[in-house]
């Protein structure tokens, strides 16, 4: 995503300006300096200046997360740390193949992915050990450390952003699909339709014809920048449990500007992680109506950061 087509510059200095807060940015606007009454703040990224260094630093890392999440019993999607060979220097001589093999024969099907990655880059499904391995190795030439949880049956996951004490918005994010209709192929559909950026499944049958309204999930995951798309959630029913669970698991590592994402599975709500940075690039970009939303709430963040400051 290029500084041209992010929303987040265009929101910020658009709040800058409604408040009169002088905002300068640096590094094709991946950096934004603000200055309000004496005081500054820094964004990098998706960071504001809300959280402390080492709660973002917690959440930045999937394993640490959820340890600290089960420590303080918030049910999560339990996160296994494994160190690249090479800092054997940090991790003792044994290797960590069988701990790997044996959380694979534990759990059946395991979930690989970068401890610290994001937008769903470097996330693969494993059910055998060859998978496994493929995973492992590729997770490994491309970062320092990776991470293995159970493959867990998602029947919905959904974002929560939590600002200052409150959840401002809860989206549900809805795997990328097509709809059959009994004559073309998925991969046919999946032409037809415009999708950001798509992502199939490895092995998904793309001639498979769906029938006529079948809906046929295109991927597994529910990244927004990999074809999923959002939903707002309105409804009390659904909102209100979401909301206090999110708000819980905010509390328990202290973050007060973050997105937690939140999983529905037949053992209940669960973490699956917390983002510190607030992306809603997809979200805002969606409509005129998502853009005012997400321009409150970074709004808000940033003069609840100035008023404390
Ligand atoms: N343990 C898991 N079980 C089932 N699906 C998972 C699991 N972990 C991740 N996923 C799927 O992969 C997507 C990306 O994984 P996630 O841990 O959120 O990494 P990222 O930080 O890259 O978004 C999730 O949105 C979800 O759809
Ligand atoms: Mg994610």
């Amino acid at each position: 995503m290029s500084e041209k087509t992010r929303q987040l510059p265009r929101l910020l200095r658009e709040i800058c300006a409604e408040h009169g807060i002088s905002i300068h940015g640096f590094s094709g606007d991946w950096i934004f300096e603000m200055d309000h009454q004496g005081k500054k703040a820094f964004v990098i990224g998706y960071k504001f200046p809300n959280n402390d260094a080492a709660m973002e630093q917690i959440c930045d890392d999937k394993c640490a997360l959820s340890d600290v999440l089960a420590h303080n019993q918030i049910p999560c999607v339990p996160h296994t740390y494994f160190m690249r060979p090479d800092n054997q220097y940090y991790m003792g001589t044994g290797g960590d193949w069988e701990k790997m093999m044996e959380l694979l024969r534990r759990y059946g099907k395991v979930v690989c992915k970068s401890n610290s990655g994001s937008g769903g880059t470097n996330v693969f499904k494993a059910s055998t050990m060859r998978e496994l391995e493929a995973a492992v190795c590729h997770i490994f030439s491309v970062t320092q450390d990776l991470a293995i949880a159970p493959y867990v049956e998602v029947e919905n996951e959904y974002r929560c952003i939590v600002c200052e004490g409150q959840v401002r918005l809860i989206y549900r994010k809805l795997r990328p699909f097509v709809v059959g209709d009994g004559k073309r192929t998925a991969a046919e559909l999946i032409a037809a339709k415009t999708f950001a950026k798509l992502e199939t499944d490895d092995g998904a049958d793309l001639s498979y014809v769906p029938a006529d309204g079948e809906k046929f999930e295109v991927s597994w995951k529910h990244n927004i920048g990999r074809g999923a798309s959002p939903e707002i959630i309105e409804d009390p029913a659904v909102a209100e449990p979401l909301a206090a669970f999110a708000l819980k698991a905010a509390g328990t590592v202290g973050a007060r500007f973050a997105s937690v994402d939140v999983i529905q599975t037949a053992e209940g709500l669960k973490v699956l992680e917390i983002n510190s940075g607030v992306m809603m690039e997809g979200f805002a970009a969606a409509s005129a109506e998502n853009y005012a939303r997400a321009k409150a709430i970074y709004g808000d963040a940033l003069l609840a950061y100035f008023a404390r400051a």
